[in-house]
């Protein structure tokens, strides 16, 4: 912005008294946050065109048509107002995300999806902790976030609670490196990033992720899906109920999850500060071995 000389400390009668008065309305202007001048007088952008040769051809043409006892010609379409180009909006975060998510053809584009997904998880975390697993088992896992094991290799439920879930489910058979039917599993979280000292994820972050899961789901096309502890459970069934209250039966996942059959159980961490809880967990897993039973029985009548 420009500077004016500070006002005189008493106007001086003659020209310069004029010049004062001038130098106040300027100043009056720059108050008002006026720095630019753009031209003398107001220019109507929006009016039509001055008449000129091409504006008169018009009416020439009328008069010659009346002469000529033939119909006046049709008016000319006035040319459409020409349309300034916008710039890009920028999409708010959770939109963006979710626009992100939904453009994934597979689990690789996903993964790049994630990559570029704004947030501060993203800045703070070492590695993307995406999936593990078999996604062609058909039994897909969700934990909550990565905590600071996961977050140095990258991987999922590779700490010692993630060592405690692979013990129990391999007490029902299940071991996510296995390719054989009803033996594998894959394993996700709601957050792919680590929030900075393992604290709970905050709704907005799982806001923000929840359609990057859903996407997940869709690519992997699981016939079952385990919710481990409540954060998973509450965001995927969308329910407002506990842990304890949700685990024990299953629940559909919403129509955008597809519908699946879900089973919410005990997170691994929890059931390392409350070891008295593996009973429930225990009795969650039995559950879930009997559907995958059923579903790999070769007996269509015990399906
Ligand atoms: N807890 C989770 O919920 N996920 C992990 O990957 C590890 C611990």
């Amino acid at each position: 912005m420009s500077t004016l000389p500070p006002p005189p400390a008493t106007p001086q009668p003659g020209p310069d008294s004029e010049a004062a008065a001038l130098l106040a309305a300027l100043r009056l202007q720059l108050d008002w946050g006026v720095d630019e001048a753009l031209a003398e007088a107001p220019l109507d952008r929006l009016a039509a065109p001055p008449p000129g040769p091409a504006a008169a051809a018009p009416a020439m043409a009328a008069r010659d048509a009346a002469e000529a006892g033939a119909p006046p010609p049709r008016p000319a379409r006035r040319p459409p107002a020409a349309v300034l180009p916008l710039a890009p909006l920028a999409l708010p975060a959770a939109e963006n995300a979710a626009a992100l998510a939904a453009a994934a053809p597979d689990l690789a584009g996903l993964r790049a999806a994630i990559e570029r997904i704004e947030s501060p998880l993203r800045d703070t975390a070492t590695n993307l902790v995406f999936g593990d697993g078999q996604p062609e088992s058909g039994l897909m896992l969700i934990g909550e976030a990565p905590g600071g094991d996961e977050d140095r290799l990258g991987r999922p439920f590779v700490g010692v609670s993630g060592q405690l879930l692979d013990r129990m489910l391999a007490s029902i058979g299940l071991d996510r490196g296995s390719a054989t039917p009803g033996q594998g599993f894959y394993i996700t979280n709601i957050l792919p990033w680590r929030p900075p000292g393992n604290r709970t994820p905050t709704d907005a972050e799982i806001n923000l992720f929840l359609p990057v899961v859903l996407r997940h789901i869709a690519l992997v096309r699981p016939r079952h899906v385990v919710m481990l502890g409540g954060t998973s459970a509450k965001a995927l069934l969308r329910a407002k109920e506990g842990i304890t209250r949700l685990r024990g039966r299953w629940h559909a996942l919403p129509a955008e999850a597809g519908g699946l059959p879900a089973l919410p159980t005990l997170h691994p961490a929890y059931l390392l500060r409350n070891p008295a809880a593996k009973r429930e967990a225990w009795s969650d897993l039995l559950m879930l071995r009997r559907s995958l039973d059923r579903e790999n029985s070769p007996d269509p009548t015990t399906k």
